[in-house]
């Protein structure tokens, strides 16, 4: 760990405002996040339409233990009770998703009472408590219905989502602070659609460039209608971005880089910064390169009031063609990533250096480790020290000058991890599925204490003022 993260590890943390030698700045967001197929359930109550994930879980071998998502946190009729967790922890924000085909169940036309309810109550719940809302409309779970019609591939699908994107904002754009399009472009276009491991589960590389382009494009087109709407929501999207380091100090692995950044990082962070895609990743698509129509690329440069980033690791290149080598040395989490702080330090700085960034927010970070319950406890000490970890490169990428606003753990809770299902636990509260019992983790008990000492370094610098 750097020098001058020292306050924010393990050891200091619940000594006291005093010892920590950086504090955040007092409106630094802090939260936690969620989604909405990992936690609501109640998959066919009050009229929710299927979405491609809940299809998707009916093949067989496609989730760990044959899980699905039709119960899950039963989040759908506990929300009440998870919104007072949050509000005890003392986070300031929660980041959730809406499912599309609970309001609109077929993804177009007719709109669900019972679901928008559903979301207006989690919303004024949150406002009643003091929390405010990032809501999030493409968490990965699009209507079956639309998958039916070619789904994301398809192009009337951007303006079905630009349609959705318009309802959602009617109602509740008065009362959410942070509105995100889309989660993680890059997964559900490539795992969803070049190596089928996620919903639909195709496998074409063209079609999978083809759903990137029509998500940045629906992104762009949903701003625009936003904002002529006049959405008071701050407006954003959400990337999973990791630095790209070399397996090798090869050539043909620092080639690797460069594509597998230009995949990763510049397929995403050009166009919606500088309207244009890298040459050198359409030069290498070829054929698989997405038809783009005359406009889109402008449509899809809108300027952003923030961007969110998912970090959780690093991504390694090689020419070999391994994806995210694990390079032996550095300590995996559950899911077998490298666990590997430093390079949330150097993605936020090189964003921050190579592309007119807006504030950004750390919308998902976190890990899923073997939590042993003991005597009604979990002292997930790796889960803690990696919180613990992230926080400190989060608060070094801000002295270093990136424009950070926000950070919020992945998870609230223990959830459906996709094709993991319920075998990988990312939750800071423990989550029995048999009961539903939720259970603060000792990693959410340092979370509250670590928030706690932030408001009494800035209470003690308000009246020391
Ligand atoms: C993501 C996902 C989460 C995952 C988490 C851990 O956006 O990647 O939002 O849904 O559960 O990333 O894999």
């Amino acid at each position: 760990m750097r020098a001058g993260f020292h306050g924010l590890g393990l050891r200091r943390i619940g000594t006291g405002a005093a010892t920590l030698p950086q504090a955040f700045p007092p409106n630094f967001v802090w939260g936690v996040a969620t989604s909405a197929y990992q936690i609501e359930g109640a998959a066919a109550e009050d009229g929710r339409g299927p979405s491609i994930w809940d299809r998707f879980c009916q093949q067989p071998g496609a989730i760990t233990d044959g899980d699905d998502g039709r119960v899950a946190c039963d989040h759908y009729h506990r929300w009440a009770q998870d919104l007072d967790l949050m509000a005890d922890l003392g986070v300031a924000a929660y980041r959730f998703s809406v499912s599309w085909s609970r309001v609109q169940p077929a993804g177009a036309g007719a709109w669900n009472a019972a679901g928008m309810d559903f979301y207006e109550r989690l919303v004024d719940g949150l406002l009643a408590r003091g929390l405010k809302a990032a809501m999030t409309l493409n968490h990965w779970d699009l209507p079956q219905a639309l998958q039916d019609r070619g789904g994301w591939v398809e192009r009337d699908t951007v303006y079905r989502f630009v349609d959705y994107a318009q309802g959602m904002a009617a109602r509740l754009g008065d009362r959410v602070d942070w509105l995100t399009t889309h989660n993680e472009p890059w997964v559900m276009a490539t795992l969803g659609h070049e190596t089928g491991h996620f919903a639909p589960g195709q496998r074409s590389r063209a079609a999978a460039m083809q759903v990137a382009h029509h998500l940045l494009l629906s992104h762009g087109l949903a701003l625009q209608a936003l904002r002529a709407q006049g959405c008071r929501s701050a407006l954003g999207i959400v990337l999973n971005l990791s630095p790209v380091e070399p397996a090798t100090d090869s050539a043909a692995d620092a080639a690797q880089v460069r594509l597998d950044d230009g995949r990763l990082v510049r397929w995403y962070m050009d166009p919606l910064f500088s309207g244009c895609y890298p040459q050198d990743v359409l030069d290498w698509l070829g054929a698989d390169a997405p038809r783009v129509a005359a406009g889109d690329m402008v449509s899809m440069c809108q300027p952003l009031d923030f961007l969110g980033i998912n970090y959780y690791s690093r991504s390694v290149a090689s020419a070999d063609g391994s994806w995210n080598v694990a390079q032996g040395g550095l300590p995996l989490s559950a899911m077998g990533w490298e666990i590997y702080p430093q390079g949330l330090t150097t993605l936020l700085l090189r964003l921050a250096r190579d592309y007119a960034v807006p504030p950004m927010v750390v919308t998902e970070n976190g890990g899923a480790f073997p939590d042993q319950l003991q005597g009604g406890r979990v002292h997930d000490v790796d889960r803690t020290q990696y919180i613990a970890s992230h926080i400190a490169a989060v608060g070094e990428a801000l002295r270093l000058g990136a424009p950070m606003a926000g950070y919020m753990v992945w998870s609230l809770l223990d959830n459906f991890e996709w094709t993991s299902g319920y075998a990988k636990r990312f939750g800071i509260v423990h989550v029995d599925y048999a009961t539903q019992q939720r259970m603060l983790k000792d990693s959410a008990l340092w979370y509250r204490a670590f928030l706690q000492a932030q408001r009494s370094a800035h209470a003690a610098a308000a009246g020391a003022a």
